[in-house]
């Protein structure tokens, strides 16, 4: 069924979204970074024109030995659900009013799409090389999940309304940052500096792009707040669904969900974090004060204000068990138990 039909994006909307046009050209100076002064990833990868690169190469493998399989699990599943990123150019240029009409059109909304994206290409890139250069997991495997997840596509309910669109990326981009950074810390205690600052760098530029899309969307509340609250609420409701939720590795279709069980016992990202995100937009966007609104915009509000509370229960009663296999480790078993 065409969800279209259901969410329409009214001609308001279009004309708030293009009102801020000229706010967002005037922020991509301090949202972006300029190219030339940015990182990239072969800034933090062995250099391999060097005279003694074998030795470099060695010290670089020596280091990921100490990371575990639980680490290198959430690692690789990080790392595909960031290759899978021509799936949200895509989605991004969806948006309404938001599109780059041209593919290299001047416009701020489309200034900021392609700079979003070239800045988030380096993330799956430096995580690719580094798996590979690691000799520590099945690369063959990892390509070809990156290839199912591309190929089977990615649905967040947003239905190329720039409301919820904004809403999902001020979210999706602070659950990375929190993700890159816990991965970041557990490198750094099992010894691996070197992936600790890597972590670090990637999840910089998730909280960049973070302030960004939670600016985005303060602007909208500040000119919509009735519409902005319900695409808020809206989006919690169908709650956030992962970017990388349909990968595949071609043998198992439930290699996302034991990914994330695996994130979840060694506490990269798990609900409390999930809670943690939404009490955070909720402050953000100053929903508790907002006024002026009444009928289902003043219930959004309610509901909204209460919702982190209701996760932070849940996250209590969460608890996992078993084991599971990855191909993306030759098959080695990881148990799910929570470790005490
Ligand atoms: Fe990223
Ligand atoms: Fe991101």
């Amino acid at each position: 069924m065409d969800r279209q039909n259901e969410i329409h994006v009214t001609s308001h909307q279009l004309e708030v979204v293009k009102s801020i046009e000229g706010f967002v050209g005037e922020q991509l100076n301090s949202l972006l970074m300029n190219v030339d002064e940015s990182w990239q990833p072969s800034d933090f990868l062995p250099d391999m024109n060097a005279d003694n690169w074998v030795e470099r190469l060695t010290d670089f493998r020596q280091r990921a030995v100490a990371l575990s399989d639980e680490v290198l699990v959430v690692l690789v599943g990080d790392m595909i659900t960031e290759e899978a990123l021509p799936t949200y150019q895509t989605w991004l240029n969806r948006l309404h009013g938001v599109t780059d009409q041209t593919g290299a059109s001047p416009s701020p909304w489309a200034r900021w799409s392609r700079g979003w994206t070239s800045e988030e290409n380096r993330h799956g890139d430096l995580l690719n090389k580094y798996l590979y250069l690691t000799g520590r997991v099945d690369m063959r495997s990892v390509e070809t999940t990156i290839h199912h997840l591309i190929n089977n596509g990615f649905d967040p309910q947003t239905e190329n309304d720039p409301y919820l669109g904004f809403v999902y990326t001020s979210f999706q981009e602070r659950a990375t940052k929190i993700s890159h950074r816990n991965v970041g810390v557990l490198a750094k205690r099992a010894g691996e500096d070197h992936l600790h600052k890597i972590c670090g760098m990637i999840a910089g530029d998730e909280a960049r792009h973070e302030k960004a899309y939670k600016l985005f969307m303060t602007k909208i509340f500040e000119l919509d707040p009735a519409k902005a609250v319900l695409a808020f609420a809206h989006m919690m409701k169908s709650k956030i669904a992962m970017p990388a939720m349909l990968m595949d590795d071609g043998r198992d279709k439930k290699i996302f969900s034991k990914f994330s069980l695996v994130a979840q016992k060694i506490g990269v990202y798990t609900t409390k974090d999930y809670a943690e995100i939404i009490e955070a937009l909720v402050n953000e966007w100053k929903i508790e004060g907002l006024t002026g609104i009444s009928g289902a915009s003043a219930k959004a509000q309610e509901y909204l204000c209460g919702l982190s509370e209701r996760y932070l229960k849940l996250a209590e009663r969460v608890s996992i068990s078993g084991a599971e296999k990855f191909s993306w480790l030759y098959d080695r078993e990881i148990a799910l138990a929570p470790v005490v």
